[in-house]
């Protein structure tokens, strides 16, 4: 494939065992793919996406990129530091009202110099095109980055991300059956889903869903959908993908987006106090709790390996301080 990209961050990633969890769970091999660690201002899974999307920004000869997303959006904070390092300006369109102390992801974006508009119960993109008019009315080059940098663009990132798992694969001659993650935008499920028929992986997705509503009256299937249907035909990838290969578990958010459950609070603690490694509470410790309970149940054949793929998101754990304080 074109990787045609600038560095934003450290790859690969590591893989690694786990191997307290592995012991805890004597059924199975738990392995962890550590985008945690991608570096770009605190890292995760969106700068492998904003490697392809920046470099598009550049080549379409853009001063200013407009993105859009939750108030602790990990992508926009990722956005504002990809801009800052390569020169852009940055404006985020950031859901709720500007509160009187920034916090988490919030207080990181601001300190990388984004402009920051507040957009209330907006948080998925639909001002874009309003702020996009005016700040081209004042003589800027706008590259819009669409909620959460999922398109065929972005996503791009995880199908290599697919060649990168394969050769640390082959490196240790072993092979992973199940690959669990956060979806919640679907860039990440398209790619490694577009990937994963690229490089012909052989492991199955369980993408664990986070948020339980749609983008602009779409479902998330749709999204990941069309994505990949984009990448197959871009990329020329013979092995088509089916509508119906496109399943996302939507077994752990009924809670709802950002809002912390006793899941998500169990699964920080396991991984945590087992492993030495953060979970975030919106994302991450979200699916990490959903392969916990593959596993406790059994859900798995046993002797299967299976991956987490951490996508990061540990600035937002300090938001959650009362309710993860262990003092209460
Ligand atoms: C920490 C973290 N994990 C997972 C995801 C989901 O990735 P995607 O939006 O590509 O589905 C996000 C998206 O914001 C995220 O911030």
């Amino acid at each position: 494939m074109n990787k045609n990209k600038i560095d934003l961050g450290f790859f690969p990633t590591p893989f690694q065992k786990l191997e307290t969890l592995s012991k805890l769970y004597p059924d199975y091999g738990i392995y962890i793919k550590r985008d945690d660690n991608t570096g770009l201002a605190s890292g995760g899974n969106k700068t492998r996406k904003l490697e392809f999307l920046i470099q598009q920004a550049l080549e379409e000869g853009c001063d200013t990129v407009i993105t859009a997303g939750a108030q602790q959006s990990n992508h926009c904070r990722q956005t504002a530091a990809a801009c800052a390092k390569m020169g852009l300006q940055c404006h985020l369109l950031l859901g709720g009202d500007q509160p009187d102390t920034y916090d988490g992801n919030l207080l990181l974006s601001s300190l990388l110099g984004a402009a920051i508009h507040f957009t209330g119960k907006n948080r998925k993109g639909e001002d874009i095109k309003l702020l996009k008019e005016k700040l081209e009315r004042q003589g800027n080059k706008c590259f819009i980055i669409p909620y959460g940098g999922s398109n065929s663009i972005g996503a791009l990132g995880f199908v290599h991300a697919v060649e990168e798992l394969k050769q640390q694969l082959a490196e240790k001659a072993m092979t992973i059956d199940y690959i669990f993650f956060a979806s919640s935008s679907g860039g990440m499920q398209a790619g490694l889903t577009a990937g994963k028929a690229l490089y012909d992986l052989n492991a199955e997705l369980i993408p664990i869903s986070i948020d339980k509503d749609e983008t602009n009256g779409v479902s998330l299937e749709e999204v990941v959908f069309g994505i990949v249907q984009e990448l197959t035909s871009k990329l020329n990838i013979s092995k088509k993908t089916d509508s119906s290969e496109i399943i996302l578990n939507r077994d752990y958010d009924s809670a709802g987006y950002g809002v912390l459950t006793a899941n998500e609070r169990y699964a920080i603690d396991e991984l945590a106090k087992n492993e030495g490694i953060l979970l975030d509470p919106v994302y991450t410790g979200r699916a990490f709790y959903g392969m916990l309970d593959f596993l406790k149940n059994k859900k798995l054949p046993a002797q299967s390996n299976v991956l987490f793929w951490h996508t990061g998101g540990l600035p937002a754990v300090f938001t959650f301080a009362n309710e993860l304080s262990n003092t209460l």
